[in-house]
């Protein structure tokens, strides 16, 4: 069968772990030129292997996206390795978990940093390579920046100002000819619950989520990139986060009323199914 992306090049941040490297495969054998970038070089080295064994092109570029100068000289990179830039991911990210009351002013900074700076910063370096190629940012939202969720305050803010962002870029970058999407997963298989509130990755930690509800990385990338080529503008991915964003927008008093009645009296146990320690 014809490859989706043959010849076209994927722009990846967050592509060391999780989401962003099962992408970054996924691409690779629909034949993209993939350009994978993160912060560390070792995982990103593996993520190249991976996309490489498919056949395609890879590229690791070293980047903080936090850090406006490190991502312009990934993007630099990319261009001059494959002449420009068809599509950009701006997917990475992590999540400080917490009770709202322990939480400080400083951790709604930190995660807005990546979450959200990270991602305008991404748009702003990928943008005129995007405009020249007509092509489309991708920004990786979450079911959480639809829907409030116990102890998930600051994630959730960061990733509703993520897809309030996306839902205006979509007028204000066709009129450059540049499209957009958005994706909300619920659970997926990834080290998202091994990052912890300072977005240091600990590799013995345990993941809580339950495995029985959490989509393996390569059906959610398989899903996604499928979703792209399609040009969809919204995608969420998991059958349960399609049924809480269904809930959640159709009988919003329902749904807060049974969250609310699980979540009563049981915030802790809440926050430690979400990540083991902190
Ligand atoms: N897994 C889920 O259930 C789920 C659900 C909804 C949404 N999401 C979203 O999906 C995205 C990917 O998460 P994941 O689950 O795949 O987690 P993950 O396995 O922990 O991967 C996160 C990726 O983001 C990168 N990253 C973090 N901070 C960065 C920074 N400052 N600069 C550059 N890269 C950075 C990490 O690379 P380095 O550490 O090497 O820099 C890593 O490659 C996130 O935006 C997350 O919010 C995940």
């Amino acid at each position: 069968m014809a490859q989706k992306f043959l010849g076209k090049t994927v722009f990846i941040t967050g592509a060391s772990a999780g989401i962003g490297a099962g992408l970054a495969v996924e691409f690779g054998r629909e034949g993209a030129n993939v350009v994978v970038a993160a912060r560390r070089r070792e995982q990103l080295a593996t993520t190249v292997a991976r996309v490489q064994e498919t056949g395609s092109q890879a590229l690791a570029a070293i980047c903080d996206v936090t850090v406006p100068d490190t991502l312009r000289q990934a993007v630099a990179e990319a261009v001059q390795k494959f002449g420009g830039i068809d599509i950009a991911i701006a997917n990475a990210g992590f999540g400080v978990s917490g009770l709202f009351c322990e939480l400080t002013v400083d951790d709604f900074r930190r995660q807005f940093e990546t979450n959200f700076f990270g991602v305008l910063n991404t748009i702003y370096a990928v943008l005129p390579h995007l405009k020249n190629s007509h092509g489309r940012i991708v920004l990786m939202g979450s079911v959480l920046g639809r829907v409030g969720l116990p102890v998930c305050s600051a994630y959730s803010a960061s990733k509703f100002a993520l897809n309030g962002l996306a839902e205006n870029l979509y007028y204000d970058l066709s009129e450059e000819g540049v499209k957009v999407s958005w994706i909300n997963p619920g659970l997926v298989q990834s080290d998202f619950a091994r990052v912890d509130n300072q977005g240091v990755y600990h590799a013995g930690r345990e993941d809580p989520r339950p495995l029985w509800l959490t989509m393996p990385t390569a059906k959610a990338a398989a899903q996604m990139v499928r979703a792209i080529y399609r040009g969809k503008t919204e995608i969420v991915i998991t059958g349960h986060g399609k049924l809480i964003l269904f809930l959640s927008r159709h009988f919003p008093n329902l749904w807060r009323f049974v969250l609310h009645l699980r979540s009563k009296g049981k915030l802790k146990h809440f926050k430690e199914k979400r990540r083991s320690q902190d």
